[in-house]
């Protein structure tokens, strides 16, 4: 069942949603050469405590951190530790906050110092591939509407998605229904209506689409070791259109 949600629910969770982005922002600005994951998580983990929230990935499933840092073949799930960034990697960062009952969700990738052309490209067409995925939250078109601009963007660049992980509804909870596929056919699956909020978030490989979990039973890799990017954003379903809620 997909919850709807009010414009004060919508209100609510925009707040959640704006200290999700607030730390995407700080995070981003400590990237360099020579910083641990483990150091990224720890700004992160204070900063939403400092903000009255709480990290929502912490806990959830005995996951032991506030962030995701995944670098370069990590698709998603890269727990932080003691792994230094390196000039010419990518890290993928993803971060969850519950306040006041709603929870925000957000990811990007982002460049370490200077990066080749290819990982740059794989950025890019990643960022783009999410904002045509927001373009079709528009009441009565269709949920796999989203999928398919996601797939057809990415497939036309060259690149795959990784279709083991999906997007998914949010709320009161981090996760609520529906799932959210990253490949599908446009005008199939359930109908898209207002006040409906969906983290959309694509997952895009260099290379092909299979993945491999590493022994830590979270670290999600390229099964070819390639590249790959995951950008996220939580967004309203609204009269006015998609309305984004992890903004600043
Ligand atoms: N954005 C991811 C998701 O929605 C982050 C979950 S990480 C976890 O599933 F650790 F919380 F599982
Ligand atoms: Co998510």
């Amino acid at each position: 069942m997909i919850i709807r949600k009010s414009k004060s629910e919508i209100a609510a969770m925009r707040h959640a949603g704006r200290i999700v982005a607030q730390t995407l922002k700080l995070i981003e600005n400590e990237i360099r050469p020579g910083i641990t994951t483990a150091e990224l998580d720890a700004i992160a983990e204070k900063f939403i405590r400092k903000s009255g929230a709480r990290p929502a990935f912490k806990g959830y499933r005995g996951y032991p951190a506030t962030i995701c840092a995944s670098p370069n073949e990590v698709v998603v799930h890269g727990i932080p530790g003691s792994r230094e960034l390196v000039e010419g990697d990518i890290i993928s960062i993803d971060v969850g906050a519950e306040l006041d009952g709603f929870y925000g969700d957000a990811a990007a990738t982002f460049p370490v110092g200077k990066i080749s052309e290819e990982a740059q490209r794989l950025i890019d067409v990643t960022k783009v591939s999410l904002l045509k995925g927001i373009e079709q939250c528009v009441e009565d078109n269709y949920l796999y509407d989203i999928s398919y601009a996601v797939q057809s963007t990415v497939e036309a660049a060259g690149y795959s998605v990784v279709k083991e992980f999906v997007g998914h509804g949010i709320g009161r909870a981090m996760h609520e229904d529906p799932q959210i596929p990253n490949f599908g056919l446009p005008r199939r699956g359930p109908k898209i209506k207002l006040g409906m909020v969906f983290a959309i978030e694509p997952m895009v490989n260099i290379g092909g689409f299979k993945v491999d979990i590493l022994a830590d039973n979270w670290t999600v890799v390229t099964e070819d070791r390639s590249l790959s990017a995951h950008f996220e954003h939580t967004v309203a379903v609204t009269k006015q259109g998609p309305d984004v809620l992890t903004v600043l």
